[in-house]
């Protein structure tokens, strides 16, 4: 019988949910009904033995923002006859929607993902946890060995939440990096020491200061690329 779920925590008989502007839909071959106004990942994230969708750039302090893509999701919306992948915590969730999140191809995509994190933040935590669950063991390349997996939070909670802009995600591709305006790592006086950057970062990366100010990540080229860009400049000296 279709469940109803209170924000996804709580089910209870569809019959008792009268009168609430709901949203039906299939989910790994259960039935479902949610509160209407939700992204799939809201409505899924708490449901009880729903797919256990990871989502490390997710918080809901602050709006969705798809850095990661790892809570992606296959969903169909003609009836199973074709199925596309959306990121689950930016797509909503409507009405007819089939909705799978843990097939062969999923998987596949996460795992690429996490390789790639794993390569950038060999020694962060949440990263070797999804590591194990997905089997990554080791991955192919190295990126450095840093805590930030650039996933946004800080800087997205900053803006959000506080009204300010005391820190910013900088650069480009392995050299991306979360600094203060003008690149600095020391925070400025735009910086309120509040600590919410520290708090919801999901790695530890950001740690506060003995002066009230958080300590930002620095980004650590790995080994080869920082030996590359030394001869380079050699040779251009
Ligand atoms: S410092 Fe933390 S919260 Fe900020 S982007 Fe990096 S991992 Fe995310
Ligand atoms: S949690 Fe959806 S993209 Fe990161």
């Amino acid at each position: 019988m279709t469940k109803y779920w209170i924000n996804g925590d709580t089910a209870i008989e569809m019959n008792d949910a009268e009168d609430v502007n709901t949203v039906h839909f299939t989910v790994d071959d259960k039935d479902v009904l949610v509160s209407a106004g939700q992204t799939i990942y809201e409505s899924l994230r708490h449901m009880d033995g729903i797919g256990n969708i990871p989502a490390l750039c997710y918080n809901p302090a602050v709006r969705p923002y798809g850095a990661c893509r790892l809570c992606t999701v296959e969903v169909s919306e003609d009836q199973g006859k074709s199925f596309k992948f959306v990121a689950s915590c930016l797509y909503p969730a409507m009405n007819g929607q089939i909705i799978k999140t843990n097939t062969e191809k999923i998987r596949k995509l996460r795992k690429g993902i996490i390789e790639f994190l794993l390569a950038r933040c060999p020694d962060v935590k949440v990263v070797q946890d999804l590591a194990k669950e997905y089997g990554v063991e080791k991955p192919r390349f190295a990126l450095g060995e840093n805590e930030c997996i650039l996933c946004g939070l800080c800087v997205r909670i900053c803006q959000e939440n506080m009204g300010k802009s005391a820190i910013s995600l900088v650069n480009r591709g392995i050299y991306k990096e979360v600094a203060a305006p003008f690149y600095a790592y020391e925070l400025g006086s735009e910086c309120i020491g509040c600590g919410d950057c520290a708090y919801v970062c999901p790695t530890g990366a950001i740690t506060m200061g003995p002066d009230g100010k958080p300590i930002l990540p620095r980004v650590k080229i790995p080994h080869a690329e920082a030996e590359a860009m030394m001869s380079q400049e050699k040779l251009s000296s």
